[in-house]
């Protein structure tokens, strides 16, 4: 009978060779002190001590991307339409800053290897829209990938990293979307910090918004790295359940959730762009959406037809109230602290001492939701006053609890100020 081979011996085995491989000779020809193999720990990106963060994103980015609503059906016009309305319709003035072109914008390369726009989407150039709209008093964002190619198939950056950088800062980016499709067997870690280091090279200031869908965990490498990144696959207009490669609304809140200990100013978990305002979310669950995006400090970047939006859309995305915890300078992620079942309420502490709070109702019919001190964490002698977010109406002194009927599938978001 064949005696089976130990692991234990082939390993052992193994690293004696690669230690006598690595093995230095000295001059009289003696084998001396192995040269010391690097341990990976040590030389992830990640741990670089002379990475530093580029300061920015110390709220949650805020602004609208092309791609929720348009996916490939973009052009100049639409973009510049687009960031008129932003103006117009007083997004701008509730503090939606980034105008990003998500995918789709491309060209091909040049002789020379520089990216170039769709020739006949956008005629006048990538250089003359971001003129636009910085012009607006806006800002301009842009989209890429880590791979060869993007999702959509236009020419990714990999191997042209600190050539795109340098087109975007030429351009006036100050934005990018950086995605994570057909990038084969990289590692994601090195690729964005990669991206990173060349965005940082041009001098210019860019958020980095990392899109690889919590993959790779991101959150425990990327403080460093980027200024917020996916936790999550692609969000849809639908309430739950999994559609395509994309995910509903309660699946992206239950995924996303668990991962607030890692938000901070400058680097935000993002549970993906906003779906108020495409038609396949009711009013109710448009108000939910963006209620428990701004509770969990996620990037508010709208994804409607803002040109065309109607009075409802237009007064959620630009609920003041709402958009001020979001922003709240604090930078804590709120999270679900009561579950029973349909029947949620999630807590957002805030830089005053106060705290923003959701009674979720996932439920198909309409549920009482009551919470107290203990939620809180509000010690009982606490005297603080309470106002209805959606009401806009002030509710009177805090009595130690609470409780409402909240409409099915909807939100009652509530502000308790010390
Ligand atoms: C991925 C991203 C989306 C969008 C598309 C574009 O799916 O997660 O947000 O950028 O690619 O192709």
């Amino acid at each position: 009978m064949r005696r089976p081979t130990s692991k234990m011996t082939v390993l052992t085995k193994a690293l004696a060779a690669i230690a006598l491989m690595a093995a230095s000779t000295n001059a009289a020809g003696q084998v001396g002190d192995p040269i010391p193999i690097p341990d990976p720990n040590t030389v992830r990106p990640s741990q670089d001590p002379t990475r530093t963060h580029n300061g920015l994103a110390m709220a949650p980015p805020m602004g609208w991307n092309s791609w929720n609503r348009f996916a490939c059906d973009i052009n100049e016009e639409l973009i510049r339409k687009t960031a008129d309305s932003i103006v117009t319709s007083g997004m701008k003035d509730a503090g939606y800053e980034y105008v990003v072109i998500d995918d789709c914008w491309h060209g091909s390369r040049d002789a020379n290897g520089f990216i170039t726009a769709d020739p006949v989407k956008f005629p006048s150039g990538i250089k003359a829209l971001a003129d636009y709209i910085h012009a607006k008093g806006l800002k301009f964002g842009i989209y890429s990938d880590a791979g060869r190619k993007t999702c959509g198939g236009r020419p990714g950056s990999q191997g042209y990293e600190f050539q795109d950088a340098l087109q975007y800062a030429r351009w006036g980016v100050d934005y990018l979307k950086y995605d994570w499709c057909n990038t084969g067997v990289r590692n994601a870690e090195e690729a964005y910090a990669l991206m990173s280091d060349a965005l940082r090279a041009t001098g210019r200031p860019i958020v980095f918004s990392l899109c690889e869908w919590g993959d790779n965990q991101p959150w425990l490498w990327a403080q460093r790295i980027g200024n917020l990144w996916r936790t999550t696959g692609d969000i849809t207009d639908k309430w739950a359940g999994k559609h395509g490669h994309s995910w509903g609304l309660t699946n992206i809140i239950d995924m996303h959730e668990p991962l607030w200990p890692y938000a901070k100013p400058g680097n935000w978990n993002d549970p993906d762009m906003l779906e108020v305002g495409n038609p396949g979310l009711t009013e109710t669950e448009n108000r939910s959406h963006f209620s428990l995006w701004a509770l969990m400090a996620a990037p508010l970047i709208a994804g409607n037809d803002v040109a065309n939006m109607d009075a409802a859309t237009r007064s959620i995305l630009l609920n003041k109230e709402v958009i001020a915890v979001d922003q709240d300078r604090l930078g804590v992620q709120g999270r679900r602290v009561r579950d029973d079942g349909d029947s949620e309420v999630w807590v957002k502490p805030l830089a005053n001492g106060g705290r923003a709070i959701v009674l979720f109702n996932r439920a198909k019919t309409p549920a009482r939701i009551a919470f107290g001190n203990e939620e809180l964490n509000f010690p009982a002698t606490l005297r603080a006053k309470v106002r209805d977010l959606w009401a806009h109406r002030d509710l009177g002194s805090w009595k130690g609890s609470y409780s409402a009927t909240v409409a099915p599938h909807g939100v009652v978001m509530l502000r308790l100020d010390p």
